[in-house]
């Protein structure tokens, strides 16, 4: 099975999980619903107004969201900024109905919710905003190049994710499973990130620790592992799985969660 079909079973398998009767993510027309990433200092918006800031400060009008999960970045840049269009990409057809819902609901019409990868962009934009999304790449370096030479000049790209430390190795078996439950091809750190950003004819314009400035929540090793043993038992979302791998990661130090802006080094190297 290839990785974008792969990846389209997690994203709707997880949607079933998020609108079971006994979860308390549901399908409310509330922007606190629209997303798919951590909760810094339990506040879901906090990855969209990090991202919207700098996307603003570019002074964009058309901004690809690459990895839209249910829509919330356009739902949010819709309410702050009416005129400015959001394509939003997303390989799951369950989250682009989500999506679609959701802008339609706000007569929002000047942003879409596209069932395409990012590596296929139709458009040159101002700004691409990839949340928790990058990771999830078959191949960065190839992703990174074709965001580069769909970005306008004077655009943004805006990435948030998790960056591994570099002493954190990538065959280590924990981060094998790590990657394996959240269809990792690569686990981000920063010497090889920079340097494929730099091949891509990308340079780094502001390099911000969220972790630092706001609170990741993470449970005790113990509650994790005792969680873990009953996710295995239960036969649970694999996403799942990775995800309290991560706090275990995070308790430990390993990873940083990180705000990248990137621009275009100029016109002639690309
Ligand atoms: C963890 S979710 C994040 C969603 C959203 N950015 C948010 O913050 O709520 C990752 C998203 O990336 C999308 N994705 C992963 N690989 C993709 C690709 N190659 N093309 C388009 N979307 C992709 C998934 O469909 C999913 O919507």
């Amino acid at each position: 099975m290839s990785t974008e079909h792969l990846l389209r079973e997690f994203y709707n398998q997880m949607y079933h999980v998020h609108t079971q009767p006994d979860n308390v993510y549901d399908l409310g027309d509330h922007l606190h619903h629209l997303t798919v990433h951590k909760h810094l200092d339990q506040d879901p918006l906090i990855q969209f107004r990090e991202a919207y800031r700098w996307v603003d400060q570019a002074g964009a009008r058309l901004v690809a969201d690459a990895g839209c999960g249910y829509g919330g970045f356009a739902v949010f840049v819709a309410r702050q900024a009416p005129t400015l269009s959001v394509d939003g990409y997303t390989l799951s057809d369950v989250q682009r109905a989500v999506a679609r819902q959701a802008l339609a609901r706000l007569h929002q019409s000047k942003s879409r919710a596209l069932l395409q990868s990012y590596d296929r962009l139709q458009r040159q934009y101002d700004a691409i905003v990839a949340i928790e999304s990058l990771g999830h790449s078959a191949n960065v370096a190839a992703t990174l190049h074709h965001w580069a030479s769909h970005l306008r000049p004077g655009g943004v790209v805006v990435i948030i994710d998790e960056l591994f430390r570099p002493e954190v190795s990538p065959t280590n078996p924990e981060i094998q499973q790590f990657m394996r439950s959240l269809h990792f091809s690569l686990l981000l750190q920063r010497a090889p990130l920079e340097a494929m950003l730099h091949a891509a004819g990308l340079s780094v314009l502001a390099w911000v620790v969220l972790s630092e400035r706001y609170h990741v929540h993470t449970r005790p090793d113990e509650e994790c592992d005792r969680l873990l043993h009953a996710y295995h038992l239960d036969g649970v979302h694999q996403g799942y799985i990775g995800g309290m791998l991560l706090e275990k990661f995070y308790n430990r130090g390993w990873v940083d969660y990180v705000l990248l802006v990137l621009t275009l080094h100029r016109a002639a190297s690309r």
